[in-house]
């Protein structure tokens, strides 16, 4: 027995030196060392063992197995160290290699100044509203004192959707809105996306409006300019000269269209003016009694002004843009600037 057991553990110890990962030599363990493993087998020999040798023999198989399971261990750990060593030569992490950059979003400069343009008016005490893009014929003509046969339906080429729904054409009707359902004092300013049939350089078929409102008591063609003057002033600067000029609009009586100096050339005249030294802002007036008995206020007690401006022209003159479209064609070059 004693010849076998060496040749066992001999055996034993050649396959362990062969083993050269940790779950083969856990196998080995199970082979030689496990409940069926071949040193229990020599074990549960020792009952076939007369009485006078069997402690001797018990000893000599318990020694063998403690050797093997000692060097069992020793090879396990010696696997283990060889791998973590192996790991730490193969798989170096360089803290110094500069990060991976993250490009951050910006809003697009038609939605940085309205964003604005909202902030000046809130400055001013008024709320905002918004209305449907989709819209009733009588909300974006009717109330507004445009009947069907008005020829001031020429001024704006409109997308219809049936005889009566269109695509609004400006953002006047959210005033019609808001005054419906909302008594004065009333100081409201509405910006929003509308379209118009137009595509050259300076339109394209949808684009950008605000449009704003106050109502009260005694409101006069002197707060409009106080108001307006002051928008302006805050969006470009407050030195910036302003004018006032007569204009038409259906829902405004008397009505006015508003300047500023030019932004491009401080008067002296340039392309962009024109030559004129002045750049049109806004369209603007006071309120018209028919606009007034569509929202069903009484226009011998109430009155107010109101104005309209494009989005995009204000971006352009504020930020010396000359080409509207550059706006809507979403190249990251032009939109990375702002
Ligand atoms: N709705 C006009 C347009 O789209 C702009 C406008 C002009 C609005 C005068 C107003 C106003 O409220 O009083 O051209």
């Amino acid at each position: 027995m004693k010849e076998r057991l060496e040749k066992l553990l001999t055996e034993a110890l050649s396959e362990l030196g062969g083993a050269d990962a940790v779950d083969a030599a856990l196998r080995l363990k199970v082979k030689y060392l496990g409940k069926k493993g071949e040193i229990a087998v020599f074990l549960s020999g020792l009952r076939n063992i007369a009485d006078a040798e069997r402690k001797a023999a018990g000893s000599l198989i318990n020694k063998v197995k403690e050797d093997l399971e000692r060097e069992v261990d020793k090879r396990i750990d010696a696997i283990k160290q060889r791998e973590k060593a192996e790991s730490l030569a193969t798989e170096r992490l360089d803290v110094t290699l500069p990060g991976r950059r993250f490009s951050a979003g910006r809003l697009h400069p038609v939605t940085q100044v309205a964003a604005e343009i909202e902030d000046i008016f809130h400055g001013l005490g008024f709320a905002v509203a918004e209305g449907p893009e989709v819209e009733l014929d009588y909300y974006n003509f009717e109330a507004l004192n445009i009947p069907k046969d008005h020829p001031a339906r020429d001024m704006q080429d409109t997308f219809y959707v049936s005889e009566d729904v269109m695509l609004r054409t400006h953002t006047s009707p959210v005033q019609i809105r808001v005054m419906e359902k909302h008594n004065p004092p009333l100081r409201v300013i509405a910006p929003g996306t509308v379209y118009r049939r137009d595509s050259d350089i300076t339109h394209t078929p949808m684009f950008h409006q605000v449009e704003g409102f106050m109502v009260d008591e005694r409101v006069s063609f002197a707060d409009l300019k106080g108001v307006l003057t002051s928008f302006l002033q805050q969006l470009f600067g407050k030195d910036t000269p302003t004018r006032f000029r007569p204009s038409f609009f259906p829902f405004t009586e008397p009505s006015a269209e508003v300047d500023i100096r030019c932004v491009i050339c401080s008067g002296k005249g340039c392309r962009v003016c024109k030559a004129s030294g002045w750049l049109e802002i806004l369209g603007a007036g006071m309120i018209h009694p028919n606009v007034f008995k569509s929202a069903g206020y009484d226009s011998e007690k109430y009155s107010g002004f109101a104005f309209g401006a494009g989005i995009e022209r204000i971006a352009m003159l504020k930020f010396g843009i000359d080409d509207l479209r550059l706006f809507f064609e979403n190249d990251l070059r032009f939109l990375r600037q702002f």
